[in-house]
This record gives C-alpha cells, structure tokens and sequence, in this order.
C-alpha cells in the first residue's frame, strides 16, 4: 500500500507551520526528556533504521544513529562501500530492498531526484540527511537552536553570508512556511537557485533577499549564519572559490558590523580563515556547538513524526 506523502521528510515546506512548530516543540520536549538521564522513552524499541552515505559524515552519521538508539532503535550505517546507488544497483532496486528489513531509511546523496526516487520506491519513510540541492534536517536544528537562544523565529532576520548552496536552500523553504527575514550575501554567480527563490517568495509568509553586499545585508542580524565555500562534490573548486569570494569571510568586523545582538551560526564542518576566523567561531556569542548538539533533538522529532509516533 502506498504510505502517506508526510511519512517522508524530504523538504521542509512539504509541511504546513503548525507540523514544522509541533515538530520543534516535539524536539525540545524529547531533548529535556534525554537531558535529565531518563531512559525510560523507547518509542523506536524493535525499530531499525538504514543510513545510506554516499558523502562523508560526522554530525549527520552520529546525531541519528546515537538519537535513534537512545529512543530505543538500532541504525544500520551504509557508507559508500557498501551501497553505490545506481552504480552498483539502481536506487529503486536499493529502495525497495531496504523498505523490506527497515522501519525508515535515512540518507545523504549527491544527486536530489536520488533521495526523490529512494521515497518514490521505498515502503517506508524516506529522510533526507543532506543532498545537493537541500538539508533539512540541519536547518530544522538551527531552528531550534535560534528558538533557544534567540526566543523565537519568527519575526528574526537571519543573514546567510556565503554560496548559494543546499543550506541555503533549506532556510529558503522554511522561510516559505514561517515568517521572517531571510538574507542571502553571495558573490555574483553564486545565488540560491532561482526556482527556490521565487518559491519562497511567492508563498508570501517571509521577507527574502538576495544581495552581493554581506557588510549591508548583516545590519540588524539576529543571526550571522556561515557555511564553506566549496560543499561536498565542489572540492576541486576550492582554490577558484577563494579567489571569487573575497570580501564574504565573516570576521569580527562583519559581526561589528552585524551589532551586538548577533548571534554567529555555521552548519559545520566549518573552514577557520576560509569563509569564517578563528575568533567568530570562538567568540561567546557563537554558537555553533548547540546547532550540532541540536541536530541530534531536530531528528528524533522528524523520525517520530515520519513514523507516525
Ligand atoms: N552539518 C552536517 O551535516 O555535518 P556532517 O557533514 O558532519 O554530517
Ligand atoms: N554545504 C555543505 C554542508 C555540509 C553539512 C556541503 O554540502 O558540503
């Protein structure tokens, strides 16, 4: 039988606000739950998940396979070795092969339509840890993170100083569901895809710009977010990228720039004297580390949601 469309996660705007904010507090609850030493929630007990990686991991492989197992669950880690999706099997092939031993499969891919056509084909919700185009998961986890520290999300301006990339993308669409003030400062050439873009502003519900000027865009940030030039398949690029985005480091001149109430945000793993310094990342007021820890939180509510529990 097919399952229900929402039993995957995929994007976040393939969810209205009040799914996205229940899943929040889900997460905050859950996270209060782990926080006190309690070990008496199992809602995954019995439950297996698969983790296909076709990129390198650390926050993603560890925050779901620890989260899963702490609600009572087992993860079953896949790397590259182990599954090449459409080299050594087609993905509709891997899909419907794991759907018959697991209760959920997790995945990071290259290619987005590779996480489209695992949901396609599997029996069982499908979760996207990261692909080219997007991560929800992660952006999710800085939701948390800035309901936390910020207070809210709504109503925040959030500045994404860098490339236009899957991160990007993510802030996008969550800036089509709740409401705030979404900046992106990139170099030329460097802009979010234009489809997301005019998405997210067609839906009305957020404040979104565009620009190549970080030092104007940061004015009046809640938060300064960052991530590295040259994502996972674009390494070779690196050096070209140096050159091009020269001027979007953000350094303490920028968070001056930004006032006092800015908060610094990366995704991680973060280049230190690349696309941030050392001491933005090291100042008080980042808070890098409670995005990672928060991964961890964000997930277990998306799975519980996926799984219908
Ligand atoms: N932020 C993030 O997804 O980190 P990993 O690549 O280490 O999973
Ligand atoms: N944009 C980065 C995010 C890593 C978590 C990448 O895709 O490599």
């Amino acid at each position: 039988s097919p399952k229900p469309q929402w039993n995957d996660f995929l994007h976040i705007d393939d969810f209205d606000k009040a799914t996205i904010m229940k899943m929040l507090d889900r997460a905050a609850e859950v996270k209060a739950l782990l926080k006190s030493g309690e070990r008496v929630y199992l809602p995954f007990k019995g439950k297996t998940m698969a983790m296909i990686f076709a990129k390198p991991s650390m926050r993603t492989r560890v925050s779901f396979e620890t989260g899963f197992f702490l609600l009572g669950g087992h993860a079953i880690y896949l790397g590259p070795d182990d599954i090449q999706m459409g080299k050594r099997e087609e993905t509709r092939d891997v899909a419907r092969v794991l759907s018959r031993y697991n209760d959920v499969i997790m995945a990071r891919v290259f290619a987005h339509q590779d996480i489209l056509d695992l949901a396609k084909y599997s029996s069982v919700p499908v979760i996207n840890g990261l692909t080219d185009y997007n991560h929800p998961c992660q952006i999710m986890a800085d939701a948390l993170t800035m309901i936390e520290h910020v207070g809210q999300l709504e109503g925040t301006k959030v500045v994404y100083v860098g490339d236009g990339n899957n991160i990007v993308h993510s802030w996008l669409l969550l800036a089509s569901v709740v409401p705030f003030h979404f900046v992106c400062a990139c170099p030329k050439g460097f802009e979010p895809d234009q489809k997301t873009v005019e998405k997210a502003r067609r839906a009305g519900i957020s404040k979104i710009e565009i620009t190549n000027d970080p030092k104007e865009a940061v004015r009046g940030a809640d938060v300064v977010y960052s991530d590295v030039w040259a994502s996972m398949g674009q390494k070779e690029e690196a050096a070209h990228r140096r050159q091009v985005f020269q001027g979007f480091q953000v350094d303490e001149q920028l968070m001056k720039l930004a006032g006092p109430r800015a908060y610094f945000m990366h995704c991680l793993p973060a280049e230190r004297g690349v696309e941030v310094t050392d001491a933005v990342i090291e100042a008080p007021n980042s808070i890098v580390f409670a995005q990672a820890e928060n991964r961890m939180h964000a997930q277990n509510a998306i799975m519980l949601h996926a799984l219908g529990l």
